[in-house]
């Protein structure tokens, strides 16, 4: 089947927000986008779900560029050869970018595709042109958001609120743009009189439909809905998506859908990307998404879906912990922490490990470490990737000390939740005789790759050589017989 053409593509796109306690002093910064990339296709649902504060709204306003990116680009309605040499040129740089022994050619071929994607950025990423150039762009695309009652101006009319768009973006003239009105207004299911009255007049659900009559007036390619029916209620809500279904199959046009419902995502969307802490966890056709997802963020959060199968109820997926924050994301890959499928180089940091080292150590909590020396304080140090355990007083058998410390972990490292204990990479007692120095490995990083066809997945479970599905195995078996 041919693929319809990239409408929209987004390229490691980051939104930082500055966090100031008071007006000199800003405090680092919350990552509500940290480096997203995807593709959306022409008449193509994109779904984008994720949990409270993942950046999904930042995402959808960063795109229409109501806020400006901190980094990264958004491509929007090139010409098809443009999107397409620039998105094998992304691509290609990131696999030279992968792999850390280049060979002379390769690091010349990496400096000429950084000098490219530049070029494509400056000359057409939205991200980057002026701002006069943007309103050629914002006839194409238009946002929905989720509040039906602040979205319209409640002292205009119906009728000059649809006509707005058309009127600052198009050339079209007044009767033209009634015209079309009066088509508008049937298609979202209202009649030509309802164009006579003022927002108070309707119920929430009409008022989303008249926001949607003004969206699409302009006849934009892109529309960017940002929890559309959240606000409505269960009834409504299924009337104003078949609604936005029809319109976008008469229409051909894309849709990104924001929402943390999984249902809706479900029911609406052709491909879904999964978002957790700013970032794309995995993408992949809609079915794939909830029968073979691969991410144990993805499986955890599907299996909160309330299931009517008693048998199947029993597998829901508690994550421990609460969701870090984006201003101090955890290191290595975002989920490591609360991960129930973690690897030792998943990201295990001092600050995890810590805690855990001192509740082991102290006796009264540990009856096993009773023969430990008393400690005086646990100091990490994130930047080397130490803890340092420091004994209340200096120790006379080191071996021995060291040892029993080795087998405390030793212990640890096989419970549930001991994998951190891997990351220790060794264990050395400092000069003054009481700092025990616990090194942790260097983390991984994951980044999203495909690891089937057009399934990708940000998880270094996944980050072997590419594996191929049951069906296309079999369908290589018989098509070599
Ligand atoms: N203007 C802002 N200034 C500072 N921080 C912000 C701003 N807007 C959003 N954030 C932060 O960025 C992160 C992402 O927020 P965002 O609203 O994009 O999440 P969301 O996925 O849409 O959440 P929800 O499901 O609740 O709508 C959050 O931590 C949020 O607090
Ligand atoms: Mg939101």
């Amino acid at each position: 089947m041919e693929e319809n053409n990239v409408l929209l593509h987004v390229a490691h796109l980051k939104k930082y927000f500055p966090i100031s306690s008071n007006i000199l002093r800003s405090r680092g910064q919350v990552r509500a986008l940290d480096d997203v990339t995807f593709s959306l296709r022409e008449g193509e649902t994109l779904g984008i779900v994720g949990e409270t504060g993942c950046g999904k709204t930042t995402l959808g306003r960063t795109i229409l560029r109501l806020i400006n990116a901190t980094d990264g680009n958004v491509y929007f309605d090139l010409p098809k050869d443009v999107m397409e040499e620039i998105i094998s040129k992304e691509k290609r740089l990131e696999e030279l970018s992968g792999n850390k022994d280049l060979n002379k050619e390769e690091v010349a071929e990496k400096e000429e595709l950084l000098k490219a994607v530049d070029r494509f950025s400056s000359q057409y990423s939205l991200t980057k042109i002026p701002a006069r150039k943007l309103n050629e762009y914002r006839k194409k695309m238009q946002p929905i958001f989720q509040d039906p009652f602040s979205s319209l101006d409640p002292r205009k009319l119906i009728k000059d609120i649809i006509a707005e768009p058309m009127k600052i973006l198009t050339d079209m003239g007044s009767e033209e743009i009634f015209e079309r009105e009066k088509e508008l207004i049937e298609e979202i299911g209202l009649s030509e009189d309802h164009l006579y009255r003022f927002p108070h007049e309707f119920s929430g659900g009409q008022r989303q439909r008249i926001g949607i009559a003004r969206a699409i007036g302009i006849a934009p390619k892109l529309l960017v809905l940002d929890e559309p029916t959240s606000a409505l209620d269960v009834s409504v809500q299924a009337q104003i998506l078949n609604m936005l279904k029809d319109i976008q199959r008469k229409r051909g046009m894309s849709y990104l859908f924001i929402s943390h419902h999984l249902n809706v995502i479900r029911l609406m969307a052709d491909r879904v990307a999964v978002m957790y802490l700013g970032r794309v966890a995995e993408l992949t056709e809609t079915d794939i998404l909830f029968t073979e997802m691969l991410h144990p963020y993805t499986k955890a959060l599907l299996s909160a879906i309330p299931s009517i199968n008693p048998e199947k109820r029993k597998s829901r997926v508690i994550l421990k912990g609460e969701i870090p924050s984006p201003a101090d994301p955890p290191g290595g890959c975002y989920f490591h922490s609360r991960c129930p499928e973690a690897l030792k180089n998943c990201g295990w940091s001092p600050r995890d490990i810590a805690e855990p080292i001192g509740s082991m150590l102290e006796a009264y909590r540990n009856p096993e470490a009773s023969d430990f020396p008393p400690l005086r304080e646990i100091v990490t140090d994130e930047e080397e990737n130490l803890v340092d355990i420091v004994l209340a007083s200096p120790i006379a058998d080191a071996r021995r000390t060291l040892n029993l410390l080795n087998e405390l972990i030793e212990k640890e490292a096989v419970k549930g939740a001991g994998i951190m204990f891997r990351a220790i990479e060794n264990i050395t007692l400092l000069n003054d005789q009481r700092t025990i120095r616990v090194k942790l490995i260097e983390p991984d990083i994951p980044v999203l790759k495909e690891v089937r066809k057009g399934h990708y997945v940000s998880c270094l479970l996944y980050d072997g050589p590419p594996k191929v599905t049951r069906e296309e195995a079999l369908e290589n078996v018989s098509s070599t017989n």
